[in-house]
């Protein structure tokens, strides 16, 4: 079965049992600092899951774009890829267990409506219950009511049976389906056979349904969300293989164009830096299609690693412009149907893409040279950019002895230096309903509105992140404010803080929400019912309307402190970022 009837058969499923199909969002997360790319579906629906009314109800199924750059270093074995596609059916508060255990036993075996897969080769496990909460009976009992054998369902700890996105945020026990993708067949499997089986990818685990009802704070469950959720994931890639009878996701339908090309360049080359340069320019693709560019921080430096590494694998497989060309519009065909800004957006892709690939290219010749010279490791690396691999690598050629000891102690020295930065980022977030994270949202649509005011109608968002200690809000602008200017803009923000103004929300069809003026971000894809967010007594007379999906303040007197903008800068070409804090 192809991608394609994948996606198709998952959403109409679920549609067919009251499910609203929702689009993917983009993978750079909306106001949430806590991630640098929305890793999982459930990631957008945070405001809903944690209680938030949805615009298109309580029953909804998307197929989720996600990056995972975790597991980077595996990439080129069977299952891991830096992109994928999750597929999710989501209850906010509608059914539990019963049904979404149901419909997904139903889904994977039925030959007509589902995926017709073998009964016989499923295997589950449910959570076997610690301090949090208890074992998970009622799904080993749902599970056995629709045909699966008691034996061939395991109970296993938090480690791999509990969902959570972080520390914060709605969490719970969950329960997940594998698929044994032996030829022979295992048939029965103790608890220990099944574990055994699992490390030597002979199941693949194909879905997980999580049981979303815990809250937590700081890594500890502090109590129930107000109603029970499910959050599911399937990831396409996998489930993609299962149905075609792949052991590797790269001989799917989905990475098949590519690897063709990879095949045709470098008949004899390396299959790891195949399977590498085929993920990481994918990956790349869709990234830099969200409006991501390579720089040397967050997202950007996400990015820049990704095109790096497909240069460097590249190299040796004979890519050159060329060849990255034909495989970025061969990704674009591929996904034009389902991700159509990837078609609208092509050739900036191109141009981003090598850009980047060919300064990397110059970068891997100087590195080279000086390695020739017997230029430290450390200093190649942090000065060059040059990738302690390729050093090892070209040191094994030329017989070169490395001292790796010396590399990795400075290397851990630089490490704990990023990583005291990189920290920062993780607290906040839209699961961090924090009293101050919630004033920042509403100070942010303040801010907006006033930029307008005083700069101009041209003034647009183009980025917000969100902490507990301050907003940063990025927005199209020419030049550099004057003092004036920011004055008056914190000016006008802090009034209507004193104004103290109702801050109501409305759910409206997106042609209706557009009607009111409310602003909204061009280009970005939003679903048929979008709710709007506006400050002031009413809608037609508030003083800001924003597209929106909270948490926000009831009152703008409740935004505690003065509102001050810190720093005002250029982060781009006609784009200024503004840093503000209510103290
Ligand atoms: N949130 C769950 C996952 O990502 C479904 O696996």
């Amino acid at each position: 079965m192809q991608s394609e009837e994948i996606r198709q058969r998952f959403l109409k499923f679920f549609e067919k049992r009251g499910h609203k199909i929702i689009p993917s969002a983009s993978l750079v997360p909306e106001n949430d600092p806590s991630a640098l790319f929305i890793s999982a579906g459930m990631q957008p629906l945070v405001p809903y899951l944690l209680g938030e009314k949805h615009p298109l109800g309580t029953r909804l199924v998307d197929v989720q774009k996600c990056v995972r750059t975790t597991d980077i270093d595996d990439v080129g074995d069977a299952t891991h890829a830096t992109f994928f596609e999750m597929l999710g059916n989501w209850s906010l508060g509608d059914y539990f267990k019963e049904d979404a255990i149901k419909w997904s036993h139903e889904l994977l075996i039925s030959k007509k409506e589902g995926f017709g897969l073998d009964p016989r080769r499923l295997y589950i496990t449910v959570f076997a219950g610690d301090e949090n909460a208890p074992a998970d009976e009622e799904s080993e009992k749902i599970w056995q009511s629709v045909g699966i054998p008691k034996n061939r369902i395991y109970r296993l700890g938090a480690d791999k049976n509990w969902w959570q996105a972080g520390e914060s945020g709605p969490c719970g026990p969950d329960s997940e389906m594998y698929y044994d993708v032996t030829k022979r067949g295992l048939g029965d499997l103790t608890r220990e056979q099944f574990l055994a089986a699992d490390d030597k990818r002979e199941v693949v685990e194909i879905w997980n349904d999580v049981f979303m009802e815990y809250l937590k704070k700081d890594g500890k469950v502090v109590g129930k969300l107000p109603k029970k959720n499910v959050d599911t994931g399937a990831g396409l890639e996998r489930l993609a293989a299962v149905l075609q009878n792949k052991d590797n996701i790269f001989y799917t339908d989905l990475f098949a164009p590519v690897m063709e090309i990879l095949n045709e360049i470098s008949p004899r080359g390396d299959l790891r830096a195949k399977r590498i340069a085929a993920d990481h320019i994918r990956s790349a693709v869709f990234i830099l299609a969200d409006g991501v560019t390579p720089s040397n921080t967050d997202r950007g430096y996400v990015l820049r690693r990704l095109i790096r590494r497909a240069v460097r694998f590249g190299r040796g497989l004979g890519l050159s412009d060329e060849f990255y060309k034909e495989i970025i519009s061969v990704i674009a065909d591929k996904y034009g149907k389902n991700h159509s800004h990837i078609l609208q957006n092509v050739r900036m892709i191109e141009k981003e893409f090598l850009a980047e690939a060919d300064k990397f290219s110059k970068t891997l010749d100087r590195g080279m040279k000086e390695f020739e010279k017997g230029t430290d490791p450390f200093v190649l690396f942090t000065s060059y950019g040059f990738p302690i691999e390729l050093t090892l690598e070209l040191a094994r050629e030329k017989d070169v002895k490395i001292d790796l000891e010396k590399f990795n102690a400075e290397m851990k020295e630089h490490q704990e230096l990023s990583r005291a930065g990189a920290e920062q980022k993780f607290k906040g977030g839209l699961a961090d309903t924090s009293d101050k994270v919630t004033q920042y949202h509403t100070a942010t649509h303040l801010l907006h509105q006033a930029l307008r005011d005083v700069l101009g109608e041209h003034v647009g968002q183009k980025g917000s992140n969100i902490t507990a200690e301050r907003l940063r809000f990025d927005f199209t602008h020419h030049k550099k404010m004057t003092p004036e200017e920011i004055s008056a803009v914190e000016k006008i923000v802090n009034e209507k803080i004193k104004a103290a103004l109702p801050v109501n929300k409305v759910i409206l069809p997106r042609a209706e929400a557009e009607k009111t003026g409310a602003r909204h971000f061009f280009g970005e894809k939003y679903g048929d019912q979008v709710s709007v967010y506006y400050i002031g007594e009413t809608l037609p007379s508030a003083y800001s309307k924003e597209f929106c999906g909270g948490p926000h303040v009831a009152n703008t007197s409740e935004l505690k402190g003065v509102f001050k903008i810190t720093k005002e800068e250029a982060v781009a070409a006609g784009i200024r970022r503004i840093k503000a804090v209510l103290a």
